[in-house]
């Protein structure tokens, strides 16, 4: 591994391997400390908490390591205007869970999610070393507090536009996320529809066209596919599918439980859960929400509005309505620890560049 990766030189890590932040339950302090403390870079996933959880979560993180760490947010999204005939329909066609789950119906009105310049206020008092965020740009006052308080930030990409979006706006870093990638995609180039770009591709052409470093995200899950990302010009690979089930993973018991069953090991990408494209294991939700498409709220809307059900579902211990995020290479998943996994990935790496 060189010493010339500017990536391993800003943060003294002992490899070019950064956790995703996984927010939704599996991104958790004891995972985080574990994967800085045993030289990656772990990232928390505070999308979906108050300012005062992120303060919280923070200073749990700090009492267990004294590494880097990356805090990650969603770039905000407009609340929709919904008419009535699309909050009728969207009651309609969950009724059924609802009744099976025994929740009443939530009403739907905005705020849809945390209001983002207090959640931003927040990760700035803490001061982590590094700010990630996803699904868009961030004004350039934003990254100008960051950089005021020596915070690296570092933008997400799905294409060459985005990537190049990015740079121009000034982010230090820029996590290229292919097609194969678990959970939520970054899209936000309203241009084009999603182009779906394959890890491979998207690497390189970033690689090849800016100037700052490119982290590569999307189906590594060893250190073959981290020395196949560095190889095409990465200057890192974030994982976030690989820790699914580690032990310090907030990942849920039925989730884990899925993600252990062979036999159902595809991925799909969908936006019945959130509204969002976003990739996971298929279960019974997305099958047969996939068939109403006319009742889904755009974001944030649809992620507010069917929290209840993936709550209760987790709850009852039941996979069927849970947003089961996974990438594609979901099948090489490991059951270990993630101090463990990071060493196992660090000399699978070695040994991968050496050949
Ligand atoms: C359960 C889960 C939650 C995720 N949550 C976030 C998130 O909060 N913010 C973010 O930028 N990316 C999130 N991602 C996407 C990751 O940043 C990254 O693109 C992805 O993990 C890479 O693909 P892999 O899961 O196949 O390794 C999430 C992915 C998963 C699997």
């Amino acid at each position: 591994m060189s010493s010339k990766n500017p990536i391993l030189e800003a943060l003294g890590l002992k490899g070019p391997l950064i956790l995703s932040p996984l927010a939704g339950g599996p991104s958790t302090p004891e995972l985080i400390a574990a994967v800085s403390n045993a030289g990656g870079l772990g990232s928390l996933g505070l999308a979906y908490e108050t300012p005062e959880q992120i303060h919280t979560i923070i200073q749990k993180t700090r009492t267990l390591t004294s590494k880097p760490i990356a805090v990650n947010l969603f770039v905000p999204s407009e609340d929709p205007a919904l008419t009535s005939e699309q909050i009728n329909s969207a009651h309609d066609a969950t009724k059924k869970y609802r009744e099976e789950l025994g929740i009443p119906s939530p009403k739907v009105e905005p705020p849809y999610s945390i209001n983002f310049d207090k959640q931003f206020e927040a990760m700035l008092q803490e001061k982590p070393a590094v700010f990630s965020f996803t699904f868009g740009l961030l004004d350039r006052s934003y990254i100008n507090e960051c950089k005021k308080n020596h915070i690296i930030t570092c933008g997400t990409a799905t294409t060459l536009e985005e990537g190049i979006l990015a740079e121009e706006r000034g982010v230090d870093w820029l996590v290229a996320q292919g097609i194969e990638a678990g959970g939520h995609r970054g899209i936000f180039s309203a241009k084009t529809e999603d182009s779906m770009i394959g890890l491979f591709p998207l690497v390189r052409f970033l690689a090849t066209n800016l100037k700052i470093p490119v982290i590569a995200a999307g189906g590594i899950m060893d250190g073959a596919g981290i020395a196949a990302a560095l190889r095409l010009g990465a200057k890192a690979a974030q994982l976030g599918t690989a820790f699914l089930l580690c032990e310090e993973a907030g990942t849920s018991k039925p989730y884990r439980k899925a993600l252990l069953d062979k036999g159902n090991l595809h991925t799909k990408t969908t936006r019945v859960f959130s509204g969002r494209i976003a990739r996971g294991l298929e279960n019974r939700f997305m099958k047969e929400m996939e068939e109403r498409q006319g009742s889904i709220l755009p974001f944030p809307a649809q992620n507010s509005f069917t929290r209840d059900i993936r709550r209760k579902s987790a709850e009852l211990g039941m996979s069927d309505f849970l947003s089961l995020w996974a990438g594609q290479g979901v099948a090489q998943i490991r059951q270990m620890n993630a101090g463990e996994l990071v060493s196992v990935l660090f000399d699978e790496l070695n040994a991968a560049m050496k050949e």
